[in-house]
């Protein structure tokens, strides 16, 4: 049998439940893997609260959660490259909090023994993003780039691979963040009104390009400051359009090709993205209440076997 976490309807991390269903078995193409950790994401309770859903109930029960790590245990025909026993992470369709997951293939990178499987959890959905807006800013040498919410997943993923190009990086966060971000090389000013302004007093020149992952009304002075909306990305703000603002939701790189480029950066030492707190399976909806909360420094993990 497999556990795994279930919701009938959407609402509340107190729909969340976890079911006994039976062991699903690879397709062709697949591999099914033992789950060790799962990361939490908003995505995942942004589509457990029915945010996406246009109104209409839940039509199947759901899973949750998207990145996983484990070890392979099962693969099913046409697979190639990839045997029981391997220990990998990655990406699934929603249903990575189990003790079993099937995934695809070209959605798996093989865990380093330098990675613990929750630290490896912990990274596919922000990395990826994280990744995604570096390239499409295009940060470079000498740049300054301004990073909101940089103290959490993707922020803190943004501003290494930033300085690992030789920007420097800004970033805004609550005051109690500013001092482990400056272990992170990053120039913290708070949120909240007259933002811009602390952000001006530490760079009068201005900065050379914006991400945005709060999605707290921020875009209409983060164009100012950058000089052009072409030089502003937001994950999380659906107002972008009226500011001329790219709204990213998408990548073209795949999981491997991300960290083929991001795993010799950890290995080196240069970007680590901290796991503050892990929770069993069992606790999972009190994981979606702290990530709802929205005041997470880097990762929250499901420790599942
Ligand atoms: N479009 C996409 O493809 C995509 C992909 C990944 C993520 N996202 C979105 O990007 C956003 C960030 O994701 P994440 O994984 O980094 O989330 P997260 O880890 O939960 O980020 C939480 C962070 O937000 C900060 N924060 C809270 N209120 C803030 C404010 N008013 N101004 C600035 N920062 C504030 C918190 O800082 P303090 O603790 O200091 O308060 C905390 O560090 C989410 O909305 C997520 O859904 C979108």
């Amino acid at each position: 049998m497999t556990q795994a976490v279930r919701y009938d309807r959407y609402g509340g991390p107190e729909v969340l439940r976890i079911v006994d269903l039976p062991t699903p078995e690879p397709a062709p193409g697949q591999v099914r893997v033992a789950v060790h950790a799962a990361g939490v994401n908003p995505l995942d309770w942004k589509l457990r609260s029915g945010l996406y859903s246009g109104g209409k109930p839940l039509g199947k029960p759901a899973g949750v959660g998207f990145d996983f790590a484990g070890t392979i245990d099962a693969v099913g025909s046409d697979v190639t490259g990839w045997a029981p026993g391997q220990a990998v992470f990655g990406q699934t369709r929603p249903g990575a909090a189990a003790t079993h997951v099937l995934a695809d293939p070209a959605a798996l990178v093989a865990k380093p023994d330098w990675l613990s499987f929750e630290q490896a959890a912990a990274l596919p959905a922000p990395t990826e993003a994280a990744h995604r807006t570096v390239h499409m800013l295009d940060i470079k040498a000498g740049q300054r780039l301004l990073i909101h919410a940089v103290a959490g997943g993707v922020g803190l993923v943004a501003a290494q691979l930033a300085r690992a190009r030789g920007a420097t990086v800004i970033g805004t966060a609550s005051a109690e963040r500013h001092d482990l971000l400056r272990d992170f090389g990053v120039t913290a000013v708070t949120y909240g009104d007259g933002w811009a302004d602390r952000v001006r007093a530490v760079a009068p020149d201005g900065v050379d390009a914006v991400l945005d992952a709060s999605g707290r009304g921020v875009l209409k002075e983060s164009v100012e400051l950058a000089g052009s909306p072409d030089r502003v990305v937001t994950l999380a703000d659906n107002s972008a359009a009226d500011h001329g603002v790219r709204l990213t939701t998408s990548g073209q790189a795949t999981i491997p090709e991300v960290f083929a480029e991001v795993l010799p950066l950890m290995e080196r030492g240069d970007l680590t993205l901290p796991v503050t707190a892990t929770y069993p399976l069992e606790q999972v909806a009190e994981a979606h209440r702290i990530s709802e909360e929205g005041h997470l420094f880097g990762k929250i993990v499901i420790v599942v076997a």
